[in-house]
């Protein structure tokens, strides 16, 4: 009943209970990544997560927020996050979004290693990071921006169950 399924997972996904929000938009600056780094990992605490998992995260955005800095000549970056709990799971959806240049080959840049600055010492992996840091990680290009970038973290008792 392809139907059913369909509609089943539909209630599911609509289960997930948005806890707290946040919107930061910061100067595309350098100086600025430690604070965005350390700004969601306080507004994660609010779910208790472990040292590693905040580790992670940190990680993640610090890479997200370095992209627009070096890649995207954006002006500002807006890191968005989400507080949700579904079910025994809970964790935090981000967003950080450039209105920059946008990524000319996707599926390129996700490959380890590739990168357009190999002149500026850039390793090529950081959404490598992103994606083995977190538990999910979407790329694309918006149509009234540069760049989105939406990761999430679970942080759940159940994590892996
Ligand atoms: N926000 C962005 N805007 C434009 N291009 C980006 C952005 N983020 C990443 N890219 C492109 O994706 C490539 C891969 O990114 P990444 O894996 O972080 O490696 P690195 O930053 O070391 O080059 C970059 O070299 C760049 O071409
Ligand atoms: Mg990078």
């Amino acid at each position: 009943m392809p139907n059913q399924s369909k509609g089943a997972k539909t209630m599911k996904e609509t289960k997930r209970e948005i806890m707290n929000s946040m919107r930061l938009e910061l100067d595309a600056v350098s100086s600025n990544e430690s604070f965005a780094r350390t700004a969601v990992a306080a507004f994660a605490g609010q779910l208790d997560p472990t040292v590693d998992q905040i580790n992670d995260l940190k990680t993640a955005i610090s890479e997200a927020v370095t992209n627009c800095v070096v890649h995207s000549s954006t002006k500002s970056v807006l890191i968005e996050a989400k507080l949700w709990r579904e079910s025994k799971k809970q964790g935090i959806s981000v967003t950080v979004t450039d209105f920059g240049i946008g990524i000319a080959n996707i599926d390129k840049a996700l490959e380890p290693f590739y990168t357009t600055k190999p002149d500026q010492e850039r390793s090529g992996m950081g959404f490598t990071v992103m994606q083995s840091f977190m538990d999910s990680l979407a790329v694309c290009n918006g149509v009234d921006c540069g760049t989105v970038v939406e990761m999430t973290k679970v942080f759940g008792t159940n994590r892996g169950a």
